[in-house]
């Protein structure tokens, strides 16, 4: 074969393509390069040039051991300052790195492993007990837990020394040591070529780092062999005592002090790594969690964990191999051709001295490897389909000669950790709306990731230290707790209540804030308001249980999704007998299929399971009427009559109503505390108005994203927005407040910040919604309060029969009522407590990572108009917020994943895209675009993609026309516009289905050749497009001589979707 040559970004003069690289996050820069410049390219980095390898089949021939070898690249050049000649950084020439091989390859035989089993099940004690001690509220850094157990571990089982890191408030200064060391030696593999003076200050710390970590193992060496009687069977010992069978010589003090380093270096980092990122995938993939605690109940049962269970738990293990395929945290390595013209797969050209580096981030997914490559499946790595695997597909652990000697190591201390941890905890998200962020440092690990962790079985942490020990009193003797998961504390006294919720975006859980403040006037005392993920194998029995969840494409929110799991895996019929619950479900129409699944399923499934349904279903439709009013008429016409009524029938005294006491909320920071913890700061970098003088305004902002976070092109990006100027200070106003003054709110069940000064205009424009209709019940309370006899009948009036055409039609707010009726003398805490706390808003991500992977932009519509209850102008809240930000305003933001199909498809070579939007449905095509248009500028060939985009006139808001311009001339993509108000100028095309109509011929070539269909923008615009892509169907089968009906058309088209097409709406 011609050989091929490889390509390049070009690069600059003296320092090559360092520019091409992030100097903290290198492996998202070989990434975007792979995506960039497809399966290989070269970068030139000062003294090296790096061949990146990305799929199977590259890796597999740069692995093979005939023509490349392990030679320490740049990093691990840098590494070698402070692990000298040991086996990870040792030249395979050095004969000292022969002889540490041999004498210490047995030590990590099965033999070997298996005695260092008490040490680490000791470790593996240490941190569950920390995490029993702490609480179920406790949010849990995992990364950082699981180098504490890592670290401990290898040093204990290697050397017979205790870092304590679970105890001691002061770690060792070892582990900062080590880890200002790593991350230096990976930024001197980035500096400029400048004189060495330039870097002094950095080369000083850098041998300070050194020193520590020697001089802790010198000693470690120097104390061993002063106790001649010391018995341990540790990598020390065998290092000491034992002879290289080929040479017959020993390790030397310096190799074994090189090791030492070597093992606490390469075998904590790593571990740690695995287990967080298993842990994390767990969270996310509620059935593959079960998977793991039922093997784990099956294996272990609820007795000690011993060294004999290890190879019994062959789904744990695959769930490890899963974990690392998709996140390795060694996710790259290198090899050098033995050969000058060495031909990498049979085509590529590579060069003695020059390193191909294996990026297995990338051939890890390789998808004609990995079905699915991005979906976490442990099935496909259970023992009989992982040994099917080609050759070299999975090399989280090295190649050949120079593969981890610490596997065996790794492998029975994680699996030991997760059985010991699955036995006995059950594990949530702390932030719900978490999404896997990696941090780099030498290796990977999940950045931010946060977790709480809740004893099982009604364990105690006294109980659990027993178990693990062997020493438990029977199961049948403990006291099982009913879970109180998230206790409120409100200082009343009423019957006990569990309230939980599943939401995504805030409104289930604010009706689940409203149901606990209720409950008080009924007699009862919330203890219990969390999410229902908390509750799993906590259901209590003597109290009831109101569960108000949401669904997401038919699929639980995010933190409801191990509970449905639980009640749909249980399959004793009698599990939640003598629970008693009622479900209330939001939904929306249009996901039809799915429409109120979720609480269905709840409602249904927790009858099955033996528990006694107090109330009916209520469910509300977010399409059609506001949820809060929903709600409210649920409880006050159904859930409490038929509580009160289950309560005579069970012969209960009647509750006394009591008055709501304050609850007491420890809020600690304004704002941060009270919402999702991962919404950060952003900042704008750049905003512009996209359409011309006079139209509706539309508008574009480049927003840097916080630190370490990532996107996909069309991905969303959340926004927590503050309410307009103007609502805030007609709020001021009708409460006669000045823009100085400050409240301290002792009010309870609340997330607003209490018992502290706060300026009340921080309160209404960054904790609540100002402009949510009244509820039936609002009015009812303003009406009481009205002093006038008049505003008191006329509100009566509005809660009754003109409640829906006067309120929910017209949006009619509290602060409307207020100001229409000045007679009301309603507190400034009652008002605060009618309000749904703020909630984020979300835009399709306008831009790709491809052109700056920390710049995310935005389009978005201004809502603002006369107010449809005739009271001066209405605002959105977010768009108006976002329409006032200028370059260097901070925000807080966060990225929220796409569906799946919602995505680039994974061969840009290979699939044609149709691109359909209407206005600023164009957002997260102009990031597909953009994409493409980077690839295409860096040489590779994109399948032709065409964008069909619905504006009113050309020139006035024909969105981003100059930038598709370039990107057309690219040949990125071909635009075609429907304009609404000059169809004659879009070949008699008003709208873009119309438009699409017109094109049918190239539609359907496209479509026959394999395209992806997106389409985004309004609903109605997407219904339209519906019926014109069926449409289209129908008239092809007819000129085929097929019959297609109308109802086959809508299954073919029901069927097709996220498999053929994906649809993006949301007004
Ligand atoms: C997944 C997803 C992606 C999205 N992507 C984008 C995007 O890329 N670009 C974009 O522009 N939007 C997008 N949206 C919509 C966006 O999230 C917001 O809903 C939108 O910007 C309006 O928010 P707001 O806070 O400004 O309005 P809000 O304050 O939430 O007000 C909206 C409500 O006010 C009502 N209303 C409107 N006019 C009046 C009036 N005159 N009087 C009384 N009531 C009125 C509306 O019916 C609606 O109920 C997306 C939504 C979703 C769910
Ligand atoms: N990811 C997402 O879900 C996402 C992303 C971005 C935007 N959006 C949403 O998309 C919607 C678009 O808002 P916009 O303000 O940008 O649009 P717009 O400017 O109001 O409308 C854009 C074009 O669509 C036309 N149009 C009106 N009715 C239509 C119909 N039934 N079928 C097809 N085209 C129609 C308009 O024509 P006329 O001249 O007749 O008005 C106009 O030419 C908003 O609801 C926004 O929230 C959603
Ligand atoms: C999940 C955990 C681990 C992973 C993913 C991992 C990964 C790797 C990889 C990819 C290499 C090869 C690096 C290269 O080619 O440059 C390697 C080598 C090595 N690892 Fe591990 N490792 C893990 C755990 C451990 C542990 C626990 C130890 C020690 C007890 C250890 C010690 C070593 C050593 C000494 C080498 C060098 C071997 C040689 O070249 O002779 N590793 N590891
Ligand atoms: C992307 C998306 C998918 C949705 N899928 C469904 C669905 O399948 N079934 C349904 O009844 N409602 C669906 N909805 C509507 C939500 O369940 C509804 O808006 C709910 O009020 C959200 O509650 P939350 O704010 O507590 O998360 C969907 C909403 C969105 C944005």
């Amino acid at each position: 074969m011609t050989p091929v040559p490889i390509p390049q970004p070009p690069g600059l003069p003296f320092i090559g393509n360092i520019a091409d690289i992030d100097a903290v996050r290198s492996i998202e820069s070989f990434k975007a390069l792979a995506n960039k410049y497809g399966e290989i390219y070269r970068l030139n980095v000062p003294g090296a040039s790096l061949v990146v390898a990305t799929t199977h089949e590259l890796v597999d021939d740069a692995c093979d051991e005939k023509r490349f070898k392990k030679v320490p690249n740049n990093v691990l050049q840098q590494i070698r300052a402070g692990l000298g000649d040991g086996l990870f950084t040792a030249y395979i020439e050095s004969p000292s790195w022969g002889i540490a091989h041999r004498v210490l390859m047995p030590a990590f035989g099965p033999m070997g492993i298996r005695d260092m089993f008490d040490e680490m099940k000791d470790v593996g004690t240490q941190l569950a007990l920390k995490w029993a001690r702490h609480g179920p509220h406790k949010r849990i850094l995992a990364a950082q837990d699981f180098t504490r157990l890592t670290l401990d571990t290898i040093a204990l089982c290697s050397m017979g020394y205790r870092f304590n890191s679970f105890y001691s408030e002061q770690m060792h200064p070892f582990p900062d040591a080590m880890t200002e060391f790593l991350l230096e030696s990976g930024r001197r593999t980035q500096r400029l070529p400048l004189p060495g003076i330039f870097y002094k200050t950095q080369d000083a710390q850098f041998q300070a780092q050194i020193d520590v970590m020697r001089e802790t193992a010198e000693e470690v060496l120097k104390e061993r062999v002063a106790d001649v009687g010391n018995q341990r069977k540790d990598l020390l010992a065998a290092m000491l005592k034992g002879r290289d069978p080929v040479t017959g010589e020993k390790m030397s003090d310096q190799s074994i002090i090189d090791n030492l380093i070597t093992f606490l270096v390469a075998g904590h980092e790593t571990t740690s790594g695995m287990l967080s990122y298993a842990m994390y995938r767990l969270i996310a993939n509620p059935d593959e969690y079960r998977k793991v605690q039922r093997e784990v109940d099956e294996v272990v049962g609820k007795g000690p964990i011993t060294a004999n269970h290890m190879s019994k738990l062959p789904y744990i293990s695959a769930v490890l191999r899963e974990a690392l395929r998709l996140d390795s945290p060694i996710p790259i390595f290198g090899v050098c051709p033995l050969e000058d013209n060495t031909l990498l797969a049979g085509k590529y050209p590579v060069h003695k001295g020059e390193f191909v580096q294996c990026l297995l981030s990338t051939s890890h997914l390789d998808p004609k490897v990995f079905e699915d490559p991005l979906v976490f499946k442990p099935e496909r790595m259970l023992d009989e389909n992982f040994n099917k695997l080609p050759k070299n597909a999975w090399k989280p652990f090295g190649n050949g000669v120079r593969a981890c000697i610490g596997r065996p190591f790794a492998w029975q201390e994680a699996v030991l950790v997760m059985a010991i941890l699955f036995q006995n905890f059950n594990f949530v998200l702390a932030d719900a709306d978490y999404k896997l962020v990696h941090n780099q440092t030498l290796t990977m690990k999940p950045d931010n990731f946060y977790m709480r962790a809740i004893l099982r079985d009604g364990l105690d942490p006294v109980q659990l230290e027993h178990r693990l020990a062997g020493t438990e009193v029977p199961l049948s003797k403990l006291k099982i707790s009913s879970g109180d998961v998230t206790p409120t504390s409100n200082g009343v006294r009423g019957q006990h209540m569990t309230v939980l919720y599943g939401s995504n975006s805030g409104t289930c859980e604010n009706l689940a804030q409203r149901l606990a403040m209720d409950a008080v006037s009924h007699g009862y005392e919330v203890t219990t308001l969390d999410c229902m993920d908390a509750a799993v194998e906590r259901l209590p029995k003597d109290q009831p249980i109101v569960v108000i969840t949401a669904s997401y494409e038919g699929q639980p929110p995010d933190n409801a999704a191990h509970f449905v799991s639980w009640i749909s895996s249980m399959e004793d019929k009698q599990a939640l007998r003598g629970s008693s619950y009622a479900v209330f479900g939001c939904g929306h129409h249009d996901w039809a299929q799915t429409f109120h699944r979720i609480p269905k399923l709840v409602d249904t499934k927790l009858e099955e399971l033996g528990a006694t349904r107090i109330a009916d279903l209520g469910v509300a439709n977010a399409a059609k009427e506001d949820m809060f009013v929903s709600f409210e008429a649920w409880e006050d016409d159904v859930f409490w009559p038929a509580l009160d009524a289950l309560r005579a029938k069970e012969g209960g005294e009647s509750l006394q109503e009591m008055k709501h006491a304050p609850l007491k909320v420890e809020v600690s920071k304004l704002r941060s505390s009270m919402q999702k913890n991962d919404v950060e700061e952003g900042k704008v970098v750049v905003t512009r108005v996209l359409t011309a003088d006079g139209e509706p305004i539309k508008r574009h902002i480049d927003i840097q994203l916080p630190p370490g976070t990532s996107y996909r092109p069309g991905d969303y990006l959340t926004v927590l927005p503050v309410n307009p100027k103007n609502t805030v200070q007609r709020t001021m106003r009708r409460f006669g407040l000045s823009w100085d003054t400050t409240v301290k709110i002792n009010g309870a069940g609340t997330r607003l910040p209490t018992n502290e000064l706060v300026p009340a205009h921080s309160i209404l424009s960054g904790f609540v919604e100002l402009a949510q209709p009244a509820t039936r019940r609002n009015v009812l309370a303003l009406a009481d309060i009205a002093t006038s006899e008049a505003d008191r009948d006329a509100l009566k009036n509005l809660a009754s029969e003109s409640y829906d055409a006067e309120i929910i039609a017209k949006r009619v707010s509290i602060l409307d009522l207020l100001e229409t009726y000045p007679s009301i003398d309603l507190p400034l805490g009652n008002f605060l407590t009618m309000l749904p706390q703020m909630r984020v808003r979300q835009y399709s991500i306008a831009s790709s990572p491809l052109a700056d992977p920390q710049i995310a932009s935005i389009s978005f519509s201004l809502i603002t108009g006369r107010a449809n209850s005739g009271r001066g102008s209405y605002s959105g809240v977010a768009s108006t917020y976002l329409d006032g930000l200028e370059a260097g305003d901070r925000l807080r933001v966060s990225v929220r994943p796409a569906h799946a199909a919602f995505h680039l498809p994974p061969t840009p070579e290979q699939t044609p895209l149709i691109l359909v939007a209407a206005g600023t449905g164009i957002a997260p095509f102009r990031g597909f675009v953009q994409d493409r248009a980077a690839m295409v500028r860096a040489g590779r060939k994109v399948a032709p993609a065409v964008l069909y985009h619905g504006c009113r006139e050309a020139g006035r808001d024909d969105l981003y026309a100059e930038e598709l311009a370039e990107w057309e001339e690219l040949g990125a993509v071909v635009v075609k516009r429907a304009f609404s108000r000059r169809p004659e100028e879009s070949g008699g095309a008003k709208y873009v289905q119309d438009l699409l109509w017109v094109d049918r011929e190239r539609f359907l070539d496209m479509w026959r050749r394999g395209a992806q269909l997106y389409v985004c923008g309004s609903r109605k615009m997407s219904k339209g497009v519906e019926k014109v892509v069926k449409s289209i169907r129908q008239e092809n089968a007819k000129a085929r001589g097929e019959r297609l009906s109308d109802e086959d058309a809508q299954k073919w088209w029901d069927e097709s979707r996220n498999v053929r097409y994906a649809t993006d709406v949301f007004d």
